[in-house]
């Protein structure tokens, strides 16, 4: 971040998006309303900042007006309240037994981590539209072995599948509680769907590219991010597009999306740690890779590189209950959301499982989306 100018920090790069040194302040505020206020009972060092860094009070189109702590000073912000929350860490019970459910299995401090990732990411989101950004090379990804071989389908069978996290360990409300769906033996795509079989679905039917793609000429692309010119890999999941161009794409090849119930029982068995997580190379990798993280049911790269859109709205599971609070879940239910699943690149590894559930609009393409398709079994 140090790479980034007081200049780039607070400009606002898209209505879409906040400016990057309001992710950053509102990081520190949740920290410190969770960790220093409602744990340790401490009084916060503003109080007036609470407001301001409110995600449903502020939305992200007019945070760019707010009186929001300068880049000078919210890097020592989040330094205290980071040496404030360390404080509070050693007074209390983080037992798997502990009385408080906020605190019982470390629940709330994963939760701290988790929400600083999810912003890391949507700070990346936009960090992607910044020229002159030198992201800092973290070492490739290790994706061997890769699969190329495979068929472009496999079957996932029927039956009962259980869906959503247990009652052990750190979940997100919109998980909870664990369930049983009935669902029909279907196909699904064994990889993510690829720029070169996306380049001829725009060609065929003048759908928009991706998010990113400049045209060179006559069926000819490249891509252009963080002020970049980079090419673009036929044999790479597409990335940056709509939840109405993967639907579209998915007709026009005479398949359809997946229901989220369908993608989890579909990744039973793969593994996060093979897995393109973490944005070690800042990139997808070619699909075929980490075949060793394959499901069960034969299908690669479920976890990582790109999340993937699918046919579900947002909605809770049935007994749900709002977890530590409405705002994360709750209130945007039945809003028209979709699911996605999986994790992209720039996604961190300890806050993916198959269980987790995100969701945009669906006509959004600045989150790091992809896709693959699913099909009844006849
Ligand atoms: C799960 C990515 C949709 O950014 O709105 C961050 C994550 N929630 N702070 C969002 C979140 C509260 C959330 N998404
Ligand atoms: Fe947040």
């Amino acid at each position: 971040m140090e790479k980034l100018d007081s200049g780039q920090l607070n400009r606002v790069w898209s209505p879409i998006l906040s400016p990057l040194v309001w992710d950053l302040g509102h990081i520190a505020n949740f920290e410190e309303l969770w960790l220093v206020q409602r744990v340790a009972g401490s009084e916060p060092l503003d109080g007036s900042l609470g407001e301001l860094y409110d995600a449903i009070a502020q939305p992200r189109r007019v945070r760019g007006e707010l009186p929001i702590l300068s880049p000078e000073r919210v890097f020592p912000y989040l330094d205290q309240v980071r040496e404030r929350a360390l404080r509070a860490l050693e007074t209390v019970d983080l037992e798997p037994d502990a009385e408080d459910p906020l605190l019982r299995d470390g629940f709330i401090y994963e939760l701290i981590l988790a929400h600083e990732h999810q912003h890391n990411e949507t700070m990346l989101q936009l960090m992607q539209q910044i020229p002159g950004y030198d992201s800092p090379d973290l070492g490739p990804p290790s994706a061997a072995p890769v699969d190329t071989e495979g068929p472009a389908m496999v079957e996932c069978p029927g039956g009962m599948a259980e869906i959503g996290a247990g009652t052990d360990g750190f979940a997100y409300d919109n998980e909870r509680p664990q369930h049983t769906r009935e669902i029909e033996t279907f196909l699904i795509d064994r990889t993510p769907v690829t720029n070169g079989d996306y380049r001829l679905f725009i060609e065929e039917t003048a759908a928009e590219p991706p998010m990113y793609w400049v045209a060179d000429g006559e069926s000819s692309w490249h891509r252009e991010r963080f002020g970049r010119e980079e090419e673009i890999s036929p044999d790479s999941p597409v990335i940056h597009v709509s939840h109405q161009e993967a639907e579209a794409f998915a007709v026009w090849a005479g398949k359809r999306l997946p229901t989220e119930v369908e993608w989890e029982a579909a990744s039973v068995g793969c593994d996060r740690e093979r897995a393109n997580l973490d944005h070690l190379n800042w990139d997808v990798a070619p699909v075929g890779s980490f075949a060793d993280g394959v499901s069960d049911c034969g299908a690669v790269q479920m976890l990582g590189d790109v999340w993937e859109w699918t046919s579900s709205e947002f909605e809770p599971y049935p007994g749900f209950e709002a977890f530590p609070y409405d705002e994360y879940s709750k209130v945007h239910y039945g809003e028209g959301y979709r699911v996605l699943r999986g994790g992209a690149w720039a996604t961190r590894r300890h806050t993916i499982r198959r269980s987790f559930r995100n969701w945009d609009l669906p006509e959004r393409k600045q989150i790091f989306s992809g896709f693959r398709c699913a099909k009844d079994s006849v």
